[in-house]
């Protein structure tokens, strides 16, 4: 059952140019094939810190994306990364594809830009704005430890993205384009009363009124001419008469969104212009976000989570008959970028050729990332569903064994049993020294059962091998892929060794 990994040739080929999902990426065995299909159906790699996930399996699934020609998103969360994954694409030849968004800020993306350039202001733009901060902000409100469910978090929240609403419309009407500092200057200038909005001297230093003035005399279509009625009313007539607290909460709850984005790094890569955007990653690059969150913290989260959900969107989005080339979508210690975005995109990404790999070292590790409520665990098992290979590696932690276990599900087994007993008393001895078959007088019987018994007990994951010297440089894992027989074990599952060494 124990197959040795193969890969597809010895030398990296030349990167082909057409991609056919049933294109080999690796064997697991001699017989077992994995193709671009199952690539694109996401892979989940689970293991203990130190079991081999990242030089194993990780590194054997990059590897063979990078030599197949893919494009791909790399999220980081230790500083070695950029380092690993700059030699995976030495070895593999692709170091002129890779691109480092990193704290130099040498490469640039502005992301209300980039969504206002897709869709032109009107249509949509608001909406798509409102819902990506609405997902990105998910992390910070986690951070913060508010938001996951809470009744009157979420009231905030909705006033905060009702305020966000208005000013992204009231600044594309005014001006054509929107940024983060115009957002903020339109919240912080709106009027505090009814009687202000009269108020000569309020009027000329406002931004709000300012902006509000230039969007009635610009030519507007019917539904741009509506949207301004619907701005006017939020800014003459709802905000200036919410309660002091009401509003401050609202306005408080917005800044802490945008004030990441108006100041220091992430201002300079997210605010300024653009070299790099997400749609690179269809003509090959491969876009590697050095801000690892060990170092960077927040700010690194951020700054990823908020590239991730531009990247998912934007493939969402591609045309796969004009736009072929596979992307894939790597996230090591994948608890620190989840948002429940994922979970709907990786139930289509399938179509967009996105082969999405998350490795982190359990289970409990995605229910605490999404925030830990009932909410979370159903978004988790969601998540997790939807990435169809699964490669388990060696782990002491016993929720993750026990869901590895009964994922790979059970089988008809049979157990030996067996009972004697001694009637002599002169047999006693032999009985209390284990040796009761020899008893004279005994009544024995012997047999077999067959019992419903897991394939894979929780326990065997606690005794795979870990790689280094000590392993011979070979790291176990059990891969297990839903509604696949493997032919080097016959079973559902297969027990494989990945080299650390090249
Ligand atoms: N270059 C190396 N030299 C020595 N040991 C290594 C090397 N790379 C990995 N290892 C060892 O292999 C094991 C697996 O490492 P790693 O793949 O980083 O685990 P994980 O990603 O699951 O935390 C660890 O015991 C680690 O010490
Ligand atoms: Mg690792």
């Amino acid at each position: 059952m124990l197959g040795r990994l193969f890969r597809r040739k010895s030398n990296h080929p030349a990167r082909p140019t057409r991609w056919e999902l049933s294109d080999e990426l690796l064997r697991w065995s001699g017989d077992d094939a994995w193709t671009l299909r199952d690539a694109v159906e996401g892979t989940l790699i689970l293991g203990a810190t130190g079991s081999g996930k990242t030089s194993g399996s990780g590194a054997t699934i990059a590897r063979s994306y990078l030599s197949s020609g893919f494009g791909g998103l790399v999220l980081t969360a230790k500083s070695d990364e950029r380092a690993l994954w700059e030699s995976y694409c030495r070895e593999t030849n692709r170091l002129g594809d890779l691109v480092v968004v990193g704290p130099d800020a040498e490469c640039r993306f502005n992301f209300l830009d980039h969504e206002l350039n897709r869709t032109g202001s009107g249509a949509g733009l608001t909406e798509n704005i409102v819902t990506l901060f609405s997902n990105v902000m998910e992390i910070r409100e986690r951070n913060a430890g508010s938001g996951s469910g809470r009744e009157d978090g979420d009231f905030w929240k909705q006033g905060a993205l009702k305020c966000m609403r208005n000013a992204v419309d009231l600044v594309s009407l005014a001006t054509g384009k929107v940024s983060v500092p115009d957002l903020v200057n339109v919240v912080l200038s709106a009027p505090l009363t009814p009687e202000q909005i009269r108020e000569k001297l309020w009027q000329e230093r406002s931004y709000c009124f300012h902006c509000l003035v230039e969007a009635l005399d610009k030519s507007k279509t019917p539904r741009q001419e509506h949207d301004f009625g619907v701005v006017c009313d939020y800014y003459i007539l709802e905000w200036p008469n919410l309660s002091e607290r009401t509003r401050s909460v609202i306005q408080a709850t917005f800044m802490g969104w945008a004030d990441l984005l108006v100041r220091g790094l992430l201002r300079e890569l997210f605010c300024t212009d653009t070299t790099i955007t997400p749609e690179a990653v269809e003509s090959g690059k491969i876009i590697l976000i050095d801000l690892p969150v060990k170092e960077f913290g927040e700010v690194g989260q951020f700054a990823q989570v908020l590239f991730k959900y531009c990247f998912q969107r934007s493939i969402e989005r591609r045309k796969v008959a004009e736009s072929p080339r596979p992307a894939f979508l790597w996230a090591d210690e994948a608890q620190n970028f989840v948002t429940s975005y994922d979970m709907m995109f990786q139930t289509t990404c399938r179509a967009a050729r996105v082969a999405t790999v998350l490795l982190s070292q359990n289970y409990s590790n995605f229910t605490a990332g999404l925030g830990g409520n009932a909410k979370a665990q159903a978004e988790t098992d969601s998540l997790l569903a939807n990435l169809n290979t699964r490669i388990f590696h060696a782990n002491g932690d016993p929720v993750t064994n026990h869901w590895a276990s009964s994922l790979i599900g059970k089988s008809r087994q049979f157990m030996m049993n067996g009972n004697s007993r001694c009637d002599d008393d002169d047999d006693q001895w032999l009985a209390a020294l284990g040796l009761d078959w020899m008893c004279r007088g005994a009544g024995a019987s012997a047999g077999f059962n067959e019992v419903l018994e897991h394939e894979v007990q929780p326990r065997e994951f606690t005794r795979l091998c870990t790689g280094g010297p000590a392993n011979g440089w070979f790291v176990d894992g059990i891969v297990f892929q839903n509604g696949r027989m493997f032919a080097g074990s016959g079973r559902t599952w297969l027990k494989t060794a990945f080299r650390q060494k090249a």
